[in-house]
């Protein structure tokens, strides 16, 4: 079958990468305007821009520290395993508390365990797009003294109590790389309401090198080719060739950076239309969420109440690892690619001092063995969900 669906992808047109082109001329910074659209966007008074999420991370950490002298950041056992890197180039602590089965994240009810006098910050992450509520952390915040950064990487735009994720903690970061809903190939966000943490986030933001001229000229081809290869008719024939590009090893580092104006002119189209991707992704996860979320092989995570989901992926928990790998298999077969995100807790990925001999976070290391995320992105067709719902209704 020449014809794939990829696991993510953002309908990206040539037609918007070439207005980047305009950065190249005059002297207007289109990062300003992009990062004055994104905090109107998120409803927050301060949006600071970087080349990545995780730069955005430890730059909001470096912040932290000029205002406390508490060391431990505490992050989900399953998550994106490089949440450890901007935490360790801070000079601080990681510290993980359980995941839950219910929401696939942070088991807030766990928190109790893992925080003390030396908490600085807890980051609560809406995997996959699903909004939960944090209203118990943020009390828990203010009585104890630790700041609260809400990690919505993968839920730009996700609503919870009529309210956009990102701007109910200290403040919120989001991801502009290629897996993410609102994508410009790289680049991260961080929005906050405190004047104070923005006036040292800026100082410090703007320390940062910018992106050097190899990456300037490099980027308009790199998001052409992005906008090329996530389309099925693309990705299917050429797919041997893409998946060298994909990443399957866990960094050891990064470099922070500031962000290209080059993508802050793509950043701003893509802001006008992430409203309509979502509702698209919406619409499509839903579909697949109902027709699965009865099946007795599956766990999904829950929708908590009075919440808009913004699915990143539409992530399934199989009971039995065979059952997956064989769904995996056929659906590559019927044309639908799938992923696998962390394969692992992030103890097992870093080493953090934690004891290995027995499993400490045994949620986390189930989600990690048995998740399969499958698309919802705008590139899925009905046809193709119908395959996908038949693939699961004959396990
Ligand atoms: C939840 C979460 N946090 C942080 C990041 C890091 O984002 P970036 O690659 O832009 O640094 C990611 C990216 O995969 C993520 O999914």
């Amino acid at each position: 079958m020449l014809k794939k669906i990829p696991t993510t992808a953002v309908p990206l047109s040539i037609f918007e990468i070439v207005k980047g082109f305009r950065s190249f001329f005059g002297n207007k910074s289109y990062i300003e305007e992009f990062e004055r659209e994104f905090a109107g966007y998120m409803g927050s008074s301060h949006a600071f821009s970087f080349n990545k999420c995780t730069t955005s991370i430890y730059i909001f950490l470096k912040a932290l520290k000029k205002l406390s002298n508490k060391q431990e950041v505490v992050i989900p056992a399953y998550t994106v395993p490089t949440l450890v890197l901007p935490i360790r180039k801070a000079g601080l602590k990681p510290v993980l508390c359980e995941s839950s089965l219910d929401t696939f994240t942070m088991d807030l009810e766990r928190l109790p365990e893992v925080i003390n006098d030396n908490t600085l910050c807890v980051l609560p992450i809406y995997h996959f797009g699903f909004p939960h509520k944090i209203d118990s952390l943020l009390k828990v915040a203010s009585e104890n003294g630790f700041f609260v950064l809400e990690d919505t990487a993968q839920a730009p735009g996700a609503l919870i109590d009529g309210k956009k994720v990102g701007t109910l903690g200290d403040a919120g970061c989001f991801s502009l790389c290629r897996g993410k809903n609102f994508s410009t190939f790289n680049g991260g966000m961080l929005v906050t309401n405190s004047d104070k943490l923005a006036e040292i986030i800026k100082e410090e933001r703007d320390l940062l090198p910018e992106q050097n001229f190899s990456f300037k000229i490099k980027i308009p081809f790199i998001l052409t080719a992005f906008s090329l290869v996530t389309r099925p008719l693309i990705y299917g024939p050429f797919y041997k060739l893409i998946s060298r590009f994909k990443h399957t090893t866990v960094h050891a580092s990064f470099e922070p950076k500031q962000y290209s104006d080059f993508q802050a002119i793509i950043g701003l189209g893509l802001l006008n239309r992430l409203d309509e991707f979502n509702e698209i992704r919406l619409k499509k996860g839903m579909v697949l969420y109902n027709a699965l979320k009865d099946n007795e092989h599956l766990i999904l995570p829950k929708i908590t109440e009075n919440s808009t989901p913004v699915f990143n992926h539409m992530p399934v928990v199989f009971k039995e690892i065979e059952t997956m790998e064989k769904v995996q298999a056929e659906l590559w077969n019927r044309g639908i690619d799938t992923g696998r995100m962390y394969l692992k807790p992030v103890h097992h990925l870093y080493d953090l001092g934690y004891d290995m001999q027995e499993e400490l976070f045994p949620n986390a290391l189930y989600i990690a063995e048995r998740l399969l995320t499958l698309p919802s992105h705008p590139y899925l067709d009905d046809n193709s969900i119908k395959k996908i719902i038949n693939v699961f209704k004959s396990i």
